[in-house]
């Protein structure tokens, strides 16, 4: 059965002991989440190994927000895969819409990261959504639908069990506006749809699949009851251990 998931992408928020003290909130309020919802932390790099120390024993996964697309060497600057796993990530966001639109993350990058994220034991949750524009023009569907196919395509059976498709429309994401819980799920039963086109309906049923974009404990029951939205994954909501934990608790 596909997993529950509701995952706090930090982004480029929280200086390190602000982090370290936002992962002992959420570790000190995780026992108020339902056992069967799995709660994962997403912290900027440098916070990867203190957090991962908060974490140690506790029901709460780390992941990294993004990695590098080469395996190792005279990369200045980029922080590979096998860092991550090393620094005591279970997971690693890639593809994010703010790494899409301001640093040049391509289909084609994402598929190498994605190739070193799994190659290296990592688990992956990979992000896809429309652009305000795209929505409009009615082109959702197929933006989402060519991004799938572009990067998880290249993938196995066996790999999919360890990615996690989370759909964020780039409109909702940190401007207040959700997508109707209709919206939401038209577009994940949809995505769902394309993994099952070339992973058959199984690998499609097991897959967890996220909404992101102003996703706030007001909204999260609504978005969460639908039979196609798996969890979320939570910005702004998921700096403060209030919201982040009530938003898990919606479930
Ligand atoms: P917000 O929840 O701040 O809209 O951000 C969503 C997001 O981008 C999570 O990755």
């Amino acid at each position: 059965m596909r997993k529950k998931i509701v995952a706090g992408n930090w982004k480029m928020n929280t200086t390190v002991p602000e982090g370290v003290e936002l992962a002992k909130a959420v570790v000190a309020k995780s026992a108020e989440v339902p056992a069967d919802v799995k709660l994962i932390v997403a912290t900027p790099f440098t916070h990867l190994c203190p957090v991962a120390q908060v974490l140690e024993g506790s029901s709460v996964s780390l992941s990294a927000e993004n990695c590098a697309d080469q395996e190792k060497g005279a990369y200045t600057g980029e922080v590979s895969a096998a860092m991550l796993a090393s620094a005591g990530c279970e997971y690693t966001i890639l593809g994010h819409s703010e790494r899409r639109q301001y640093y040049g993350e391509t289909d084609e990058k994402l598929v190498a990261k994605t190739r070193l994220a799994l190659a290296n034991g990592l688990k992956v949750i990979l992000c896809v959504g429309e652009k305000l524009e795209e929505r409009e023009a009615g082109k959702h569907f197929d933006v989402c639908e060519a991004q799938i196919k572009h990067v998880l395509y290249q993938f196995t059976e066996a790999d999919m069990q360890r990615i996690v498709i989370a759909y964020e429309p780039v409109w909702a994401i940190g401007t207040g506006k959700t997508a109707t819980a209709e919206q939401a799920e038209e577009i994940h039963a949809f995505i769902r749809k394309v993994v099952a086109g070339k992973f058959g309906a199984a690998v499609a049923d097991d897959m967890s699949i996220l909404y992101g974009g102003s996703c706030k404990p007001s909204n999260a029951r609504e978005l969460f009851a639908q039979p196609d939205i798996d969890g979320g994954l939570i910005g702004g909501a998921a700096l403060k251990a209030d919201d982040f934990i009530a938003i898990a608790r919606s479930y």
